[in-house]
């Protein structure tokens, strides 16, 4: 996979679609978010917008998503998850089928950063949006590909990367995103059925914060396991633990 290919053009798709996330795609060159074009509360689970350039890509906590045109891969997925599923656990399940995603394209191992992070070397490669809508939720995916260092956002919370500046390699986009809709289908799949504790393995052995430096809410300390419940423990010395529920955990390079 050497050859830049920086289009999510439905042409460019159709030949790396391979499950039923996909179906139907929705494509357009430019939009101000791919969070906004799955309208519809009759479209069918596994629909999916994508485009090359977002003019306001949204990220968590009202944060901005930015990425030069056609150097990323910038989808969204409609699902209707059962009521007795957590959604917002959702963006771990995103986060596990982008490291999954991004391993499998670089041959480097990849971790999630509670709870939406995925990290590549240390570095914020790629970040998971998880939006309800009524019955439904929107999960919009973010990864970084073709960036040059300058083209990263320079004011991120948590340093940035793409593959390429990782890797020295250029990726073909829509082969990543056909790789990354599999994935996270298979993982979807198995959180419906029996939430995180299904997907445990694959989260549990890529939690990026276990064992590191953290700082949450001001406080010192080192991080923990994701729980079943989707929660981040926090071990805060004198032998207490905490356990997070949402919200940001820096941790301490
Ligand atoms: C974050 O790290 O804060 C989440 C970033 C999510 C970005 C993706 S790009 C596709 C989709 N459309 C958006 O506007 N945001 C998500």
């Amino acid at each position: 996979m050497s050859v830049a290919a920086g289009t999510l053009a439905p042409e460019a798709i159709r030949p790396h679609l391979r499950g039923r996330f996909g179906d139907p795609y929705r494509f357009e060159p430019e939009c101000e978010s791919t969070q906004s074009l799955l309208l519809g509360a009759d479209l069918p689970e596994g629909a999916v917008a994508a485009t090359d350039h977002q003019t306001a890509g949204r990220g968590r906590l009202g944060r901005t998503w930015v990425a030069p045109a056609g150097s990323s891969v910038l989808a969204s997925v409609l699902l209707h998850p059962p009521a007795e599923r957590q959604w917002p656990e959702l963006a771990l399940v995103g986060g596990v089928a982008a490291a999954d995603a991004i391993e499998a394209a670089t041959d480097l191992s990849a971790q999630v950063k509670w709870p939406n992070d995925v990290m590549l070397d240390r570095r914020k490669v790629a970040g998971v949006l998880a939006e309800a809508r009524d019955a439904s939720v929107v999960l919009g995916i973010g990864i970084n590909v073709n960036q040059t260092r300058s083209e990263l956002p320079l004011d991120a919370p948590t340093e940035p990367a793409s593959l390429r500046t990782v890797t020295g390699s250029t990726y073909d986009v829509a082969e990543l995103l056909g790789s990354l809709l599999l994935r996270l289908e298979r993982l979807y799949d198995a959180w419906r059925e029996g939430g995180l504790s299904e997907i445990y393995v694959d989260l549990g052995s890529r939690n990026f914060l276990f064992g590191r430096r953290v700082l949450v809410d001001g406080r010192d300390g080192i991080g923990g396991v994701i729980g079943r419940d989707g929660r981040l423990e926090v071990h805060v010395g004198h032998g207490e633990t905490i356990s997070v529920e949402s919200g940001e955990v820096e941790y301490v390079r």
